[in-house]
């Protein structure tokens, strides 16, 4: 008798990697976990490369589920089954979507016994993204436990107050957007200075990767690491001269609070 304990609404990226992440820690059995999706092509690849149940009919995906992931597309929401309402009875409910605020999350899953909303990021797909999470009502331990293990598979996370998800979708979600333009503006400069497309990029990419991984590990702040960088009147120096006359820092918040503000809007929509 197959009886699943955790339901995905949705089986792409986000979903792929949270049940790849638990069946590798053994915490659940592939039976134990059932996914659908809306064209059922995902969920179907998905049971097939895990040996998870996909399951098309929503009442047999949820009857027995102590947990429902949401991790369908956000705009997906307005037109969800309205029967996710009563099938979702007493059972802990975990959004991955973008912009849903519990209050929002709340009329469409009325009576779960809890609703988790969480933003998470693109790395998180790979294992390493940072997802906040804040819960509509405080967690009990057994599902501040199984949400943990959950969200192990996509990096590390942090319960915040909901009022910081707008300055955390900001800087978390939007974050490697923001840090993909950096790369690109720094692959663009080097070959402006003579490089080939190919060697810039790489060395673009390579620095970010080793600066990141040693501000990481040594634990140090980035102003301490770059003073070590930067000599008196040497080339870096020059170089910083030209960030800071141009306002990078500015630019930088503004593009932070400027993200925050349409995050903000976008959730109140
Ligand atoms: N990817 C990220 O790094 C990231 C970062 C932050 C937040 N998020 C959030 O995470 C959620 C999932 O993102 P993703 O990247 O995993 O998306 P994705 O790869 O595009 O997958 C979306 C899944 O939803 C299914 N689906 C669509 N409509 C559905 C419905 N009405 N009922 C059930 N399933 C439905 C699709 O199935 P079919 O195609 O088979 O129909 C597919 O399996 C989104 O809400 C997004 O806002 C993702």
């Amino acid at each position: 008798m197959i009886s699943p304990k955790l339901a995905f609404l949705g089986a792409g990226n986000l979903a792929s990697a949270i049940i790849r992440g638990l069946l590798e820690k053994k915490l659940y059995a592939p039976a134990e976990i059932a996914c659908t999706s809306k064209s059922g092509v995902t969920a179907k690849k998905l049971a097939a490369d895990t040996g998870v149940i996909c399951e098309s009919d929503l009442s047999r995906l949820l009857a027995t589920a102590d947990i429902v992931v949401v991790a369908f597309k956000p705009q997906s929401l307005a037109d969800a089954d309205p029967r996710l309402a009563e099938l979702t009875k007493g059972k802990l409910v975990v959004s991955l979507l973008a912009g849903k605020t519990t209050a929002t999350l709340a009329r469409s899953f009325p009576h779960a016994r809890n609703l988790v909303r969480t933003m998470p990021n693109t790395p998180a797909a790979i294992g390493a993204g940072v997802t906040s999470y804040t819960a509509l009502a405080p967690l009990n331990a057994s599902d501040r436990a199984a949400l943990s293990a959950m969200l192990d598979a996509l990096g590390i996370h942090l319960e915040v107050d909901e009022s910081q998800l707008d300055a955390l979708t900001a800087l978390g979600g939007s974050g490697p957007a923001f840090l993909f333009e950096y790369v690109a503006a720094m692959r663009e400069a080097g070959i402006a200075a003579g490089l080939t497309p190919e060697i810039s990029l790489q060395v673009a990419l390579e620095t970010t990767l080793g600066a990141a991984r040693l501000l990481a590990r040594t634990g140090e702040s980035p102003e301490i690491l770059r003073n070590k960088v930067t000599s008196p009147n040497g080339s870096t120096f020059a170089g910083l001269q030209v960030l800071a006359a141009c306002g990078f820092r500015e630019t930088i918040k503004e593009t932070i609070l400027t993200s925050a503000r349409r995050a903000s809007e976008l959730s109140k929509a």
